[in-house]
């Protein structure tokens, strides 16, 4: 089965969302989730992103689906209300099978906290990209903890956007 990264941008207390959205106006992190989301070494291929449904509702109409990416919808619920060309599927297996004879690139789970939670300890789960922002948001949803088998391969500087105090790390599994 082919590997995936996780990615993510969470707060001190490992909080990522509040009242179904991001906690945070982040202009550079988003910028940051679509460079790496996006790239490819091969230009005949497409990244996956795979989200739950609750991720693919909370993104602005007019941003998704995301665009130069394949994206798979994770949902119980069928298709209904989610456009043709989103892919949808009914568990994250059946996602990585489905990506698999896909011409992808690299997969990527972005999303929402159910999703991260059920990716994780997933034996295929390679890599995570984290966005740590300093301070709390009195967030409603949380990443889940991360195991010991993750360790830093590499950090970027403190940046700063507004009050807003964060730093991209990257971590991979043993
Ligand atoms: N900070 C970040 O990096 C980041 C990234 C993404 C999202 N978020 C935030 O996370 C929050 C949303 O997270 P969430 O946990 O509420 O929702 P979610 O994980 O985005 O979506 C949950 C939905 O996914 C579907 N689902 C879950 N497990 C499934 C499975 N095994 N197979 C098929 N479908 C499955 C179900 O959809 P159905 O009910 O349709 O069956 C479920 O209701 C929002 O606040 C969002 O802004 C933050």
């Amino acid at each position: 089965m082919k590997k995936f990264s996780i990615i993510v941008a969470f707060d001190s207390q490992y909080g990522i969302g509040k009242n179904g959205n991001l906690p945070w106006n982040l202009l550079s992190d988003l910028k940051h989730f679509k460079e790496i989301t996006t790239s490819v070494s091969d230009p005949s291929k497409k990244n996956a992103v795979i989200m739950g449904r609750k991720t693919w509702e909370s993104l602005p109409l007019k941003f998704r689906p995301l665009q130069g990416r394949v994206n798979l919808v994770l949902t119980k619920g069928g298709k209904s209300g989610i456009p043709s060309g989103v892919l949808c599927s009914q568990s994250l297996d059946d996602a990585l099978s489905q990506l698999s004879s896909c011409n992808i690139e690299n997969i990527f789970v972005i999303g929402g906290a159910q999703i991260y939670a059920q990716s994780i300890n997933h034996p295929s789960c390679e890599k995570l990209y984290v966005t740590h922002v300093r301070g709390e948001y009195g967030c409603d949803a949380f990443f889940p903890p991360i195991s010991s088998q993750f360790f830093p391969i590499s950090s970027s500087p403190q940046h700063q956007e507004g009050e807003i105090s964060f730093q991209f790390s990257d971590y991979l599994r043993y």
